[in-house]
């Protein structure tokens, strides 16, 4: 990438799993720092090279890099337990981690009360459930914007810890006993394992966003690397059946604490046809062998979860959506190989809601079967593009596939992926 271009943000433009943890390895060679800056163990970013294939969770892609800086921001949710078997495996996996990984201060702990109060809401739920990865990411994120949260910084400093956990896991077990008739936790259980926790990590623990703004003022390369996409944000996806962090490209400057000025680049990671896990409105959804079709070739099924994603049609009101939100420069159109069997693949241009049609994302909440998608379809090219590395040897029809994204988009296709692995990309 250009010596011009600094720093790049890599974002999710669809419901995530769109194949960010792969362009995020594949153009991390021209950065020294990556970072994340929302979300925590909900992620599940693939990385494949060679024969080598890792799944992270936590810590950015940058990570399976010698060299590289990676940072966990201020605006993450971290479950220690779960930072330390994912550094566990990896180093087992040959993966160096020593002071190449740093966690900020101001980051937000989840303890075991939020995971419980997280399962038991959505078993409360029923039907309405949002299907939440179940790792007490919204409840980690409610005591956070509730002023009683447990930051990073607390695991180092034992008075405060007491007192913060006592405090909030009282409130929690009360919850946890009263309204769901579950099982509570003992504080002074908590206290000591994260007591613990803290000294395991306390050579980590840095003032993340002082950090990250001394290395960009230094001239280092960074790489802000977004987890889930665009549509699952908190405020502008399909609210109730989100995350609960910021993942647009705004909730860099409040999850690292980096000005937008130093956001050079924005890239939009997208699939070439659709995915969501959970509930939700998803109107180019298809409940019938071409989605199951999707599912099988392209291996739809959650990294963290192993849940089954369902899979639709490309849907361009969401990747215009996410153009506005983001400001997206350039598209990574992801998973391209997996369109190749079809006689004939279908494109939304837009949808008719409640009578009208729209070209972008309406935020009312709706049920996707509420929904009339207008397609255009387009003949399958029928041919292998697995691997393909230079756009002049795709079929024409893939060709005219990707240019009409493009054109709907007004967005060039930068990176176009046609494989999981990372030598398998054409790079515009
Ligand atoms: P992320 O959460 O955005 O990083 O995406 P995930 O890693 O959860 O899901 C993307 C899946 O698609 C992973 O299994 C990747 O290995 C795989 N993948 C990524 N790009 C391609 C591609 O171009 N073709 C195929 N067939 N698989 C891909
Ligand atoms: P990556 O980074 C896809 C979805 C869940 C659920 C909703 C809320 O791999 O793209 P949560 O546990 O966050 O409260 O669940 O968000 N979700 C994801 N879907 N990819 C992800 O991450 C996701 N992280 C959360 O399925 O619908
Ligand atoms: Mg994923």
């Amino acid at each position: 990438m250009s010596k011009n271009i600094q720093n790049v943000a890599v974002i999710g433009a669809q419901w995530g799993d769109e194949g960010k943890g792969k362009i995020v390895d594949l153009l991390c060679e021209d950065f020294d720092v990556v970072a994340r800056y929302q979300g925590g163990h909900n992620a599940g970013h693939t990385v494949k090279f060679e024969d080598k294939h890792f799944a992270l969770r936590l810590i950015p892609s940058g990570i399976v890099h010698p060299n590289k800086l990676c940072l966990l921001g201020n605006g993450m949710v971290i479950d220690p337990d779960a930072l330390l078997s994912e550094v566990a495996s990896l180093r087992e996996a040959g993966v160096t981690i020593e002071d190449n990984l740093l966690i900020s201060d101001a980051a937000h702990c989840i303890l075991p009360y939020h995971k419980a109060l997280d399962l038991a809401r959505e078993e409360a739920a029923g039907e309405a459930k949002i299907g939440t990865t179940g790792r007490g990411i919204g409840p980690a994120y409610e005591g956070k914007v509730g002023r009683y949260g447990i930051r990073i910084a607390d695991l180092v400093d034992p008075d405060v810890l007491k007192q913060k956990i006592e405090f909030a896991c009282a409130e929690r077990n009360a919850v946890l006993a009263d309204v769901y008739k579950k099982d509570t936790f003992d504080p002074v259980k908590l206290y000591e394992d994260y007591l613990r926790y803290g000294e395991i990590l306390a050579k980590r623990i840095t003032n993340g966003t002082v950090w990250i703004n001394e290395h960009i003022r230094a001239g280092k390369r960074v790489m802000f690397e977004g987890a889930q996409g665009m549509m699952l944000d908190i405020d502008h996806g399909t609210y109730p059946f989100v995350t609960s962090s910021s993942t647009i490209v705004g909730g860099v400057c409040s999850g690292l604490g980096v000005a937008p000025k130093h956001i050079h680049k924005v890239i939009g990671v997208a699939k070439a046809y659709t995915t969501r896990v959970g509930g939700g409105a998803f109107p180019t959804e298809l409940d019938n062998e071409h989605g199951e079709h999707l599912r099988r070739r392209g291996n739809e099924f959650g990294t963290v979860t192993g849940r089954p994603r369902r899979c639709g049609w490309l849907d361009l009101p969401v990747l215009r959506t996410a153009s506005i939100i983001n400001g997206i420069d350039e598209l990574a159109v992801t998973k391209l190989d997996v369109l190749d069997e079809f006689d004939e693949i279908q494109v939304c241009t837009a949808y008719k809601v409640r009578g009208k049609s729209w070209s972008t994302f309406p935020a009312f909440a709706v049920a996707h079967h509420d929904y009339q998608p207008e397609y255009r379809t387009f003949k399958g090219w029928k041919t292998s593009t697995v691997g393909i590395t230079h756009f002049e040897d795709l079929p024409p029809q893939a060709k005219d596939y990707v240019r009409f994204i493009e054109d709907e988009t007004e967005t060039k296709a930068a990176i176009i992926s046609t494989g999981p692995r990372r030598e398998e990309t054409i790079v515009r």
